[in-house]
């Protein structure tokens, strides 16, 4: 059984919809002010205890990146345990990650990428006036403390048609987790091992990650945050272009998402949206590709979702070990409907992975799956929707008598910074705290 009461809930509850959140990074100037902030925000911190109850909709979570648990004074031994990914950190890994262009860390947002942020603070409530109240007290937690400098701030809020800014719903597919009490939203998918999401626990390839020393990985996971502009008058201007019909528009968007805006998938539905199926959460994630669709006619190989997670499709490889737990929230103000024009504003997905593999889950699945398609045999294809398609990509769907190829597939998402984190067990962050080095 997983030690509920020592993971952190941000873990491994799904957010609440409708959501307000925000993401505070802070800098770490002074070893014993360090120490003292994690300390108290011990005391506000949630655990994934009670995982169902509607009080756990709203969470305090903290993650350190590897620049933090150097300024907190973490031994060299360690710092050596975690995973080398994690110790390099998002910034170095950029190239191998797609970011490059107007994506390359040199245009990042600062502080991100910068080695400034040391630790990130996430509050996930249903509103914003719960938001606040979970925010105050992790605000005295750093309030009036000299040697720790708040650097940053992003707040996310579900916008007023509950999707992400490109319009469809989002938030609907989880793994389950073996141990975790909180269900699965693929009743096909047999629950993952626990240790794919949380150290200390077997994974789906036998092994258990262990860190030195064993308390400070011990129901601790590996946090990816990533703050990703999204150009939406650009993705209208290419729906519009590129079809006859709103109609064939809606379709086209369909067949590179792999479901509709509605959130109901082609797999259920290939012709027509079923917006109660695409709300209904029991049905509208209950489905599977090879059997029914090997070659892509309904879902495109390409997809979004379906490059993400490949599910029981053929593909070279095993899908299974490169599932991940994302937790995305929306920024910005909504581009009104219909607006085909870029308004100037800045909006997006602040992007979040969650899991105990950085290498094998989140690079894996932004270097060969999205930002490549040989593992399905789609050659150099990118993803239609998030590949870094900054030289005009191409995007295959699948059709009798002949396949449609569209080419110069604009760059519709931008990164604009990120880091990798860790999101310590509860009795971690007390270790961390009661540090004498
Ligand atoms: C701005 C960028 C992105 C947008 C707008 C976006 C949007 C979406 C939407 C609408 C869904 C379907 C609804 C759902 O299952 O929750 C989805 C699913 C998914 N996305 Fe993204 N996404 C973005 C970036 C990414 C990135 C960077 C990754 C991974 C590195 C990723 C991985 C996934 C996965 C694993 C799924 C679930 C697939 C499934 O199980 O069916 N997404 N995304």
């Amino acid at each position: 059984m997983l030690e509920l009461e020592d993971i952190q809930s941000g873990v491994l509850r799904p957010r609440p919809t409708p959501y307000a959140a925000t993401y505070i990074a802070l800098r770490i100037d002074e070893r014993d002010a360090g120490r003292e902030l994690i300390r108290r925000t011990t005391r506000v911190i949630t655990s994934a205890a009670n995982p169902t109850s509607p009080l756990a909709d709203t969470s305090v979570s903290v993650a350190l990146t590897h620049e933090g648990f150097k300024a907190l004074g973490v031994p060299q031994e360690s710092l050596d345990s975690l995973s080398w990914e994690f110790r390099q950190g998002m910034r170095a890994r950029a190239r191998d990650l797609g970011d490059t262009g107007e994506s390359a860390p040199d245009n990042w947002e600062a502080p991100l990428g910068t080695g400034d942020v040391h630790v990130v603070i996430v509050v996930v409530s249903p509103d914003e006036e719960r938001l606040e109240a979970a925010l105050e007290p992790a605000r005295k937690a750093y309030r009036q403390m000299s040697g720790i400098e708040a650097i940053w701030r992003q707040n996310c809020h579900a916008l007023p048609t509950e999707t992400e800014p490109f319009g469809f719903r989002d938030g609907i597919s989880h793994p389950a987790i073996e141990g975790s009490g909180i269900p699965g939203s693929n009743p096909k998918e047999e629950p993952l091992k626990a240790g794919e999401f949380v150290l200390g626990y077997p994974d789906e390839m036998g092994g258990v990650q262990k860190t030195v020393p064993d308390v400070l990985g011990r129901n601790g996971t590996y946090v990816v945050f990533r703050k990703l502009h999204q150009r939406v008058a650009e993705f209208r201007r290419f729906l519009k272009s590129h079809s006859e019909s709103p109609e064939a528009e809606e379709l086209m968007a369909a067949k590179m998402m792999g479901r509709w805006r509605s959130g109901a998938p082609l797999a259920l539905c290939p012709f027509h949206d079923d917006p109660t199926l695409g709300a209904d959460p029991k049905r509208n994630n209950d489905f599977v590709f090879q059997a029914d669709d090997p070659a892509g006619f309904k879902t495109p190989c390409g997809s979004h979702i379906r490059r993400t997670n490949p599910r029981d499709a053929r593909i070279a490889g095993m899908a299974r070990i490169h599932r991940m737990i994302r937790r995305g929230t929306a920024y910005g103000p909504l581009l009104p409907e219909g607006v085909l024009e870029d308004d100037g504003n800045d909006r997006g997905l602040m992007f979040a992975f969650v899991g105990a593999h950085i290498g094998r889950q989140f690079e894996f699945v932004q270097s060969e799956w999205i930002n490549d398609g040989i593992f399905f045999g789609g050659g150099d294809d990118k993803d239609p929707i998030t590949g870094s398609n900054s030289d005009g990509g191409w995007f295959t769907v699948p059709r009798k008598p002949v396949r449609k190829r569209f080419q110069g597939i604009p760059h519709f998402v931008v990164t604009r910074g990120g880091e990798y984190c860790f999101m310590p067990g509860l009795r971690a962050l007390r270790w961390l705290a009661d540090l004498q080095t």
